[in-house]
């Protein structure tokens, strides 16, 4: 590949209105203000993204706490099957938020999966683990945070009940579907992406996103597809529907749609990728630290933090 062309495809960018955070490929020379991505293990950076202060976030996903006491009792039958899983996730947590206390991190990021199932003693846990870090924290919801296995009620409705129940303290008063923060310039949007879809008034706040104009970081649990990836990636996957849902018998919860994504979903995940002023997305579900590329635009998994993963993301 010529030097050019590489330049068209790969790390090229351009400032859109002033902006060296947008992506363009019609770039054709390197310029001092191209984006400049790094990894050392967890350590994640990203810079020259045009930010007034350098933000620096701790991400922790996919925790898993499980414990639970008598406020849980209704609800064994649906909590046992998660409950035999993650049994040191507690000590990982902890391992990792002792270790955080020596960083000075401006937020920390909570993506979802943070408890096996709505357990209330799970929520206090997680709350007095990250309380030495003396640091403001978002949370979104990840699949299993809201889901008591053999519950009946739509994912949608149960997302819905416990995110007003047990996970409420965890939002903060927020809008537990999307909401948005501003830290030194950068638009630290969270977005659900627990049911795999996405409903109409999450694209039309992630619209509102898009027309700020801000450089924006999309943080969910579950990643948006991008080629190659499996179904874990499942917001936009082209083979997100009922003939190719393996788990919905095991994890006892509605099959996915026969027709597959909404047309709202397919909207989303294009206008997500197509957005000039979209820095990245982070999020959490597939265990792995995961990195990609696509449409220009990075996107970056989590470890398990319950494995004892989690991501130190800088941007500047
Ligand atoms: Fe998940």
């Amino acid at each position: 590949m010529d030097r050019r062309n590489f330049l068209k495809i790969g790390m090229s960018a351009v400032a859109v209105a002033g902006m060296p955070f947008s992506m363009d490929a019609q770039a054709e020379e390197p310029s001092a203000k191209q984006p400049v991505f790094s990894i050392d293990g967890n350590r994640i950076r990203l810079q020259q993204l045009g930010l007034k202060k350098p933000v620096r976030l701790l991400v922790l996903a996919d925790s898993h706490l499980s414990i639970d006491d008598e406020r849980g009792e209704p609800y064994k039958d649906y909590s046992k099957r998660m409950a035999q899983y993650f049994k040191q996730s507690i000590q990982n947590l902890e391992k990792n938020t002792t270790a955080a206390q020596k960083q000075k991190y401006d937020m920390i990021l909570m993506l979802g999966d943070m408890v096996s199932f709505p357990t209330a003693k799970g929520v206090e846990t997680l709350l007095e683990a990250i309380k030495p870090l003396e640091t403001p924290y978002a949370y979104i919801a990840g699949n299993h945070d809201w889901h008591y296995e053999g519950e009946e009620g739509t994912e949608i409705e149960l997302r819905k009940k416990w995110c007003g129940k047990t996970l409420a303290s965890l939002f903060q008063d927020r809008n537990p579907l999307c909401y948005n923060m501003m830290i030194n310039g950068l638009n630290i949007v969270m977005m659900d992406t627990s049911v795999n879809e996405v409903l109409p008034e999450q694209l039309d706040f992630w619209r509102e996103q898009v027309k700020a104009g801000l450089p924006t970081l999309l943080c969910c649990h579950i990643p948006l597809w991008v080629p190659g990836r499996g179904l874990a990636w499942g917001v936009g996957h082209p083979d997100w529907n009922a003939a190719h849902d393996k788990n919905w018998q095991v994890e006892c919860r509605p099959r996915w749609s026969e027709s597959g994504h909404t047309d709202v979903t397919k909207a989303f995940c294009k206008e997500v990728f197509a957005a000039p002023n979209l820095l990245g997305i982070v999020a959490g579900h597939v265990h792995k630290q995961c990195y990609n590329r696509y449409e220009g635009k990075f996107q970056v998994t989590s470890a398990a933090t319950g494995l004892g993963g989690q991501l130190d993301l800088s941007l500047s």
